[in-house]
C-alpha cells in the first residue's frame, strides 16, 4: 500500500475533500494535509502522486499560500487544480494574471495535444466543466504544453509530460464536470501509474493490524453512544484487542424507547463486546431539573458525561488509551486551511474527554468519511439495523422536549417517538430519509374526544431529508402515512391531543428544534 498513496495539498478550496473521495472511489488511498504542513510529515507519508487543490487565494498577491518547491523535487507526479494550476504556473515561470471577471459555473472545455488526461472523455471536444477562478495563466512555464482551452482562457489545461506535472483550471472533482472523475482517474493511472489496491476490506484488516501494533497489551476505554461511528470503531478495536478492550455505555435517562437493548444489548451479545451499562439517569435529570434554555441543557448534559464517563474509566484498572469514533471530516475540520490565518478549531467529538483524562487517542477511524463508515460496517458483519440507524444527538430527547425536561415530559415523547419510527420502517421510509422524530411542544390546545373537551399536549413531526446535515428540508412523505402517524400518537399516546408537521427547511430552520 505505501506505493499507492496520494497526498492532497489542501489551499483552502471547499471543494478539497471532493477530491480525496474521488481518488479513494477510484481505490487509491488519499489524505488531504493543509499547504502549510510540516514538510517532514509530507515526506513521512511518502506519497506516490501529489495534487494540489484549488483555493480562495492569487498567486498575485502577497501572503498567499505558498507552494514548497521542495515537493516538487520528489519527482512524484503532480496534478495541480485551479489555484493548484496557478501557482505551478507562477512557480515555474509561467505568467499568471487576474482576469477582468471572474468566471464561476459552467464553461466549455476543448482539450488539445491529445493529453492522455482525457483518455476515453467522450465529449473532450467540447466538454462541460465546472470553473471558479479569477486569475488565469496567460503564458505557460518552460517544458509546458497547452492541453485545452476554454471559450474564455487559452491555457485551461496544461501540462509537462516529461515531468508527469498537469494541471486544470477547471474542477474535475465536482459533478458538473462531465467525465470529472475519468479525468482524475486517468492521473492516477495513466500518469502516475498508480493500482486500485485500496478497498474497504483491506482497511479494515490493516487497521486492526495497526490498531494490534498500537495500543499492544494496554487497555482501551471506550464510550459507545450507540450511533454507528462508535459502535463500527469498537468492534475493530474488539477485533484488534479483545477483552481489553472496555466499553461504558452511559444511560442519560435522554435516550429513545428500547436504545439500549437494541445497540448495547445486541452487541455485547451477539459482538461479544465488554460493554458496561451505567445507569446515570438519576443524575443527568437532577442536574435538568428547572433548566429551560437549549444551551444549557447542552452544557450540563456535556458536564455530566464527562463526569460520569471518566468515573467509570477509572474504576478501570490499567487503561492507557481513550478509543474515539472521530471521522475524517473532524480531523480535516481541525486541520484544514483556512486562508492566512489559519484558524484551527477543536472539533467536537473529543469534548474535552482526553485533555480530563490524561489518555492516549485511538480512532480507528479517523481516515473515513460517513458512508465508507458504514461499508466498513457491512465489512465487519454489523447488521442491518445498526447500520442504517439514523443519527441521534448527544443530548438525546431533552433538546426534543422542549422546555423544562421531566420524566414525565419524556415518556410522552417516547411513546410518540417510537410511532414515528414504527411507521418510518413499516413503510420502508425509514431509511429513504435523513432523520425522522417527534417533538414534543411546551403549549397545550383544546381538543375534543368522545362528548369531553381535553386540554392536551402538542407533538410536532420532524422528518427531513438531507446528504450531510449541512443542509436539510423536509421530506415529502405521502398524506396517508402522516395520518396514520397522526391517528397513532393522539389515540395511543395519553397526554396528547394533536399533532403538527414541521415543513421548514435548513437553512434557516436547524433540523432539531433546540
Ligand atoms: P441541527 O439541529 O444543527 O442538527 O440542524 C444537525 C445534525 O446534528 C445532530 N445534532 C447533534 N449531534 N450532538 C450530536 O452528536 C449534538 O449536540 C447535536 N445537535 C444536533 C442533529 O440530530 C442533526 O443530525
Amino acid at each position: 500500500m505505501q506505493d499507492n498513496r496520494v497526498l492532497i495539498l489542501d489551499f483552502g478550496s471547499q471543494f478539497t475533500q471532493l477530491i480525496a473521495r474521488r481518488v479513494r472511489e477510484a481505490g487509491v488511498y488519499s489524505e488531504i494535509h493543509p499547504c502549510n504542513v510540516d514538510p517532514e510529515r509530507v515526506k513521512a507519508f511518502k506519497p506516490s502522486a501529489l495534487i494540489l487543490s484549488g483555493g480562495p487565494s492569487s498567486v498575485l498577491e502577497g501572503g498567499c499560500p505558498e507552494l514548497n518547491m521542495e515537493y516538487l523535487e520528489m519527482g512524484i507526479p503532480v496534478l495541480g487544480i485551479c489555484y493548484g494550476m496557478q501557482l505551478l504556473a507562477h512557480n515555474l515561470g509561467g505568467r499568471v494574471v487576474a482576469s477582468t471577471d471572474r468566471e464561476y459555473g459552467r464553461a466549455q472545455f476543448y482539450a488539445q495535444n491529445d493529453s492522455i488526461l482525457f483518455d476515453g472523455v467522450e465529449d473532450k471536444d467540447d466538454l462541460t466543466v465546472w470553473m471558479s477562478h479569477g486569475d488565469r495563466v496567460e503564458a505557460l512555464p518552460d517544458g509546458f504544453v497547452p492541453m485545452g482551452k476554454s471559450d474564455s482562457i487559452e491555457f485551461a489545461a496544461m501540462g509537462n509530460v516529461e515531468k508527469k506535472i498537469y494541471a486544470l483550471q477547471f474542477h474535475p472533482e465536482v459533478a458538473h464536470t462531465t467525465d470529472g472523475s475519468l479525468i482524475i482517474q486517468n492521473f492516477l493511472f495513466k500518469v502516475a501509474g498508480l493500482k486500485a489496491t485500496w478497498s474497504m476490506s483491506s482497511f479494515v484488516d490493516t487497521t486492526i493490524e495497526a490498531l494490534k501494533e498500537q495500543v499492544g497489551d494496554a487497555k482501551v476505554v471506550l464510550g459507545l453512544s450507540g450511533g454507528i461511528d462508535s459502535t463500527v470503531a469498537a468492534v475493530m478495536l474488539h477485533k484488534a484487542i479483545g477483552k481489553n478492550l472496555h466499553c461504558i455505555f452511559v444511560d442519560n435517562g435522554l435516550l429513545r424507547m428500547g436504545e439500549r437493548e437494541e445497540v448495547v444489548g445486541f452487541l455485547a451479545e451477539h459482538f461479544d463486546l465488554n460493554v458496561k451499562m451505567v445507569d446515570a439517569s438519576q443524575e443527568f435529570l437532577a442536574d435538568l431539573k428547572g433548566v429551560e434554555d437549549p444551551e444549557r441543557k447542552r452544557k450540563l448534559i456535556g458536564y455530566k458525561f464527562i463526569e460520569v464517563f471518566d468515573r467509570e474509566a477509572k474504576a478501570i484498572e490499567g487503561v492507557k488509551f481513550l478509543g474515539q469514533g472521530t471521522l475524517y471530516p473532524d480531523v480535516i475540520e481541525s486541520e484544514s486551511f483556512k486562508g492566512p490565518s489559519a484558524v484551527i478549531k477543536s472539533h467536537h467529538n473529543v469534548g474535552g474527554l482526553p485533555e480530563k483524562m490524561n489518555l492516549k487517542l485511538v480512532e480507528p477511524l479517523r481516515e473515513l468519511f460517513k458512508d465508507e463508515v458504514r461499508r466498513a460496517a457491512y465489512e465487519l458483519g454489523l447488521p442491518e439495523h445498526i447500520i442504517w440507524r439514523q443519527p441521534f444527538p448527544g443530548p438525546g430527547l431533552s433538546i426534543r422536549v422542549i422546555g423544562e425536561v421531566t420524566e414525565e415530559r419524556l415518556q410522552i415523547l417516547r411513546l410518540a417517538d417510537r410511532i414515528v419510527q414504527n411507521e418510518m420502517l413499516a413503510s420502508d421510509w425509514y431509511r429513504k430519509v435523513w432523520q425522522g422524530f417527534a417533538v414534543l411542544l411546551p403549549l397545550k390546545t383544546v381538543g375534543v374526544m368522545g362528548d369531553d373537551r381535553t386540554y392536551e399536549n402538542v407533538i410536532a413531526l420532524r422528518i427531513v431529508d438531507s446528504l450531510d446535515a449541512m443542509t436539510a428540508d423536509w421530506s415529502r412523505l405521502p398524506s396517508e402515512l402522516l395520518a396514520r402517524m397522526s391517528n397513532r400518537i393522539i389515540r395511543e399516546v395519553k397526554g396528547v391531543n394533536r399533532v403538527v408537521l414541521d415543513i421548514s427547511s435548513k437553512p434557516p430552520s436547524t433540523i432539531e428544534w433546540e
